[in-house]
């Protein structure tokens, strides 16, 4: 019998969720301490933007933590706090279901776990939910009897009459003192909202009529502008909160796969080459270290491997690809590939001279690419760029390229070739 458990080797690395817990948080140390300090700015809203599968839902949760007393991570990271805050703090991801900022109110206010719990609590405040239950009442019979469309709903309660219930609501939850520093709402994955018009000039009126309440949202951009897709008025609503998640230092990489060696007992360890080697694959994304090391620790495990070396990454890089341990990179790779040995090699070469700046000079990758063969790469550039091959590629200027997502550049790097030529 082994002493660890299958289940412990399993969650020692998480590609597939956030992380919750302070003990397995790594690194951040600045990053924590800003959002620290803007959760007790007043006035101040927060805004989370980076990269995809940089860390920026992880990042939300030890906010959450935080926001709700919690010091556990300030502790850890030897941050010297003497309050505990207490916000009522409410977590909501926008999938496909939230198209605007009023879709976003209604669900914020009709969802059991955000406000509706809480709702209930207050006549007044349920008063005016039941508003909205009417709206929604009446949406259904006409959709039921005549057929008509989702949008009927937008008639039966317009958007004002949204901005103005959910401003009441919020208004009689601070009035009861439920929390003392007041209403956190953490609104994730906000790139999702199709049409976020209307956000800024809501928040811009939630701040003079309800102070005490706070947003923080988090979505894949690189400023608060694209963020919101508003340009004049964000700035001030942001004032000083707005955190920029870079890469992961490979310190910080490091500490990760540390935490997942304690995690079990260090029953299955990497080798200092084998750790290097994940940190350079990884290229500043905690996802890849989470799904090389899963992987590894999962096939180690069974193969009774303890001490795991570069060549066992190499293999663990093949495994990930065989058997499409993330389907949607996978899927992507091959899109943008599509049954061509020249197609990837032209790939691979764009994805092997990204400067520092994240452009591809033409010139750097059609030399590699005719080192390997490849007779006209610039045709295959031009392919990959639509998208039929996923647009994986734009054009910045003429001769410069850039991958839209730095993942996705992370994942071509690693990725062990599907055509041998
Ligand atoms: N500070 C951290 N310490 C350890 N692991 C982390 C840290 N931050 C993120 N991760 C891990 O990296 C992966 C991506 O993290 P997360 O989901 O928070 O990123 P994200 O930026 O929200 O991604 P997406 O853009 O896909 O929403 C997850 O596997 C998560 O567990
Ligand atoms: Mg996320």
């Amino acid at each position: 019998m082994n002493k660890i458990s299958l289940r412990q080797i399993e969650n020692a690395f998480l590609p597939a969720k956030e992380i919750l817990k302070a003990e397995n948080f790594a690194g951040r140390r600045t990053h924590v301490i800003d959002s620290f300090s803007a959760l007790i700015s007043e006035g101040a809203n927060i805004a989370v933007v980076g990269n995809r599968g940089i860390g920026k839902s992880s990042l939300a949760r030890q906010i959450i933590n935080i926001s709700q007393g919690n010091n556990e991570l300030l502790e850890k990271l030897e941050i010297q706090i003497d309050e505990k805050l207490d916000f009522l703090t409410i977590y909501i991801a926008c999938g496909n279901a939230v198209n605007n900022t009023q879709d976003l109110l209604v669900r914020l206010l009709t969802t059991r776990d955000c406000l509706l719990e809480w709702i209930y609590e207050i006549p007044t405040a349920k008063k005016e939910i039941d508003k909205i239950n009417a709206g929604v009442d009446l949406k259904l019979i006409k959709v039921g009897g005549e057929g008509i469309s989702e949008t009927s709903h937008q008639s039966v309660i317009n958007e004002h009459q949204i901005d103005v219930i959910f401003q009441n609501v919020i208004t009689d939850l601070l009035k009861s003192k439920i929390a003392k520093d007041g209403i956190l709402i953490v609104v994730d994955e906000f790139d999702q909202i199709s049409n976020p018009t209307g956000f800024a000039r809501l928040l811009k009126s939630l701040a003079t009529n309800t102070p005490g309440l706070k947003f923080c949202i988090i979505g894949v951009a690189s400023d608060i502008q694209t963020l919101i897709k508003e340009h004049e008025s964000a700035d001030r609503l942001f004032a000083g909160s707005v955190i920029n998640l870079p890469s992961m230092a490979p310190d910080e990489l490091t500490e990760i796969i540390n935490n997942a060696e304690k995690s079990i007992e260090r029953f299955i360890t990497f080798t200092d080459g084998a750790i290097s080697k994940m940190i350079s694959l990884a290229n500043g994304h905690p996802y890849i270290i989470h799904l090389i090391g899963k992987q590894a620790f999962r096939s180690a495990y069974f193969g009774g491997i303890y001490e795991l070396d570069e060549n066992y990454i190499e293999q663990a890089l093949r495994d990930i690809a065989e058997k499409e341990a993330d389907p949607v990179l996978e899927g992507r790779y091959k899109k943008a590939v599509a049954s061509s040995y020249q197609r990837e090699a032209v790939l691979k070469s764009l994805a092997s001279c990204v400067q520092a700046d994240g452009e591809v000079h033409t010139g750097d990758a059609y030399k590699i690419a005719i080192d390997k063969q490849v007779d006209n790469p610039s045709h295959y550039v031009g392919q990959m760029v639509s998208d039929e091959y996923g647009a994986e590629i734009i054009k910045v200027r003429e001769r410069y390229y850039r991958f839209k997502d730095s993942l996705f550049w992370t994942y071509v790097k690693a990725r062990p070739w599907i055509f041998t030529n």
